[in-house]
Parts: C-alpha cells; sequence; structure tokens
C-alpha cells in the first residue's frame, strides 16, 4: 500500500487501471405484449336512432300483436328481434323510450274522460192522432224508457201523457200486459193501472209522469227533464199531458 502511494505520488499509473475494459450494458428485453391486446377488439356497432326507434316499435308491436291475436309465434319473433338486433345500451334507451311514451299515453287519456252519450232529453213522438184511445204504445220505451198512454180513465178526462218506465219500488222496467190492461214489474210483482196508479205489490207510488206538450209544428214533445209525481199532486200541471178535445 505504501508502495502504490509512492507510484501515485511519482506519476506511475497502477497496472490493473490500465487494463480496464469500457462497461457495456446489455440490451434491455422486449416488453411482453398482452395476449388481448393482440387481437384486435371488434368495432361496436353503431345505430342510428331511427334504428333504434324501428326495431323497438317493430318487435313490441310483434308481441303485443301477437298477444292480442294469442300467437305465440308472433310474440316469440318480437322478442327474437328485440335481443337479435338491440345492443343492451340500445335496449335501455328503447325501453326508457316505451316507459315513457306510455306513461304519457296514460297522462293523456286521463285528460280525455269516459263521455256517456245519452239521448236527448226533449224529442217529438208524432202527432197526437198516432195515439188511440186507451192505449200504451211500447214505441219508445227501448230508446227513451217512456210509455205514451192514451186514456180517458184517470179522472174521467181524455189525456196523453208520457209514463216513465221505472217502477218506483226498486227501479226495475215493468211491462205492459195487453191483455190484462196493466203495466207488471218482473223483478217483485207490483203492478200499475193503464193510468200509472199502483195497486199491488211492493211499489210504494204510482209511475211518475214526464213532461209532455204540443209543439209549435202540431207534433207531441217529450221533455223527460220535467217529473211529475201523482203523490204530489203534480198530475194537475198541464204540462204533465195534452188534453184531447
Ligand atoms: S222493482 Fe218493481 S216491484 Fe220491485
Amino acid at each position: 500500500m505504501v508502495r502504490a502511494a509512492r507510484k501515485v505520488t511519482s506519476g506511475e499509473v497502477p497496472a490493473k487501471a490500465e487494463a480496464a475494459e469500457p462497461v457495456v450494458a446489455p440490451p434491455m428485453p422486449a416488453k411482453p405484449v398482452p395476449s388481448s391486446a393482440k387481437k384486435k377488439a371488434p368495432e361496436p356497432v353503431r345505430r342510428s336512432l331511427g334504428t333504434i326507434i324501428t326495431v323497438a316499435v317493430t318487435s313490441l308491436a310483434c308481441f303485443v300483436f301477437g298477444g292480442l291475436l294469442s300467437s305465440p309465434l308472433l310474440m316469440g319473433l318480437g322478442v327474437l328481434i328485440w335481443f337479435t338486433l338491440m345492443s343492451p345500451f340500445m335496449a335501455a334507451w328503447a325501453s326508457i323510450g316505451a316507459v315513457t311514451g306510455i306513461a304519457t299515453l296514460g297522462t293523456a287519456r286521463f285528460m280525455f274522460p269516459n263521455v256517456l252519450v245519452e239521448p236527448p232529453s226533449k224529442f217529438k213522438v208524432g202527432p197526437a192522432s198516432d195515439y188511440p184511445l186507451n192505449t200504451v204504445s211500447n214505441k219508445w220505451k227501448d230508446l227513451f224508457g217512456i210509455w205514451i198512454v192514451h186514456t180517458d180513465q184517470y179522472e174521467g178526462k181524455n189525456l196523453i201523457y208520457a209514463l216513465s218506465a221505472v217502477c218506483t219500488h226498486l227501479g226495475c222496467t215493468p211491462n205492459w200486459l195487453d191483455g190484462e190492461q196493466k203495466f207488471k214489474c218482473p223483478c217483485h210483482g207490483s203492478g200499475f193501472y193503464i193510468t200509472g196508479v199502483n195497486f199491488e205489490g211492493p211499489a210504494p207510488r204510482p209511475l211518475e209522469r214526464v213532461g209532455l206538450r204540443i209543439a209549435e209544428d202540431g207534433l207531441l214533445e217529450v221533455d223527460k227533464s220535467l217529473k211529475f209525481q201523482e203523490e204530489m199532486g203534480q198530475w194537475t200541471d198541464p204540462a204533465s199531458c195534452v188534453d184531447v178535445v
């Protein structure tokens, strides 16, 4: 050691340092490529909004009509179209659209409530000459729920009036029995004379009259918005009947 120090001091280079080779780094190993990256990922299928709507509507239509027509084939076709042509993304959007559409239709339906179309309360029933004395006409019973009666048996007056075809017991529709000259209720057996006055069964009061008058054109006109009850003394009202002279 002392000798080497002397050599350095004297300017001599050690023999070992003269023989040293430059160090060369080994080449880097190749970076392994993941197997998944080697395969090219398939391009996602892109469809336009129009295609999505068409597919959704077609499959839903097949499914719904298949259900209505009880056709499993058509329903199966709808399911097949849906799952074959719809990607999950499309299916999600189509489902959202379908739910939104149904909710919108339900709301729109709510805005238009059911309308019950009833026959008018005022209507013409022809001239008085169409109704002979002591007859009951069933002509308007089914459509308007009234009989036109022409009789002289109520207080001896020759009258035409319109009787309501509603039993005063529980609201059934009686029948006019021409042979027995009475109205008979099929529900609990109430009976009414041609005048409308009750005489048998549980009905507590006579049938009701509705409004009747001779219109400007000479025809009889019924007004069902007007009601006249015998027990209330309303059959004396001129609007409840037509005097035949
Ligand atoms: S409803 Fe007519 S007798 Fe009962």
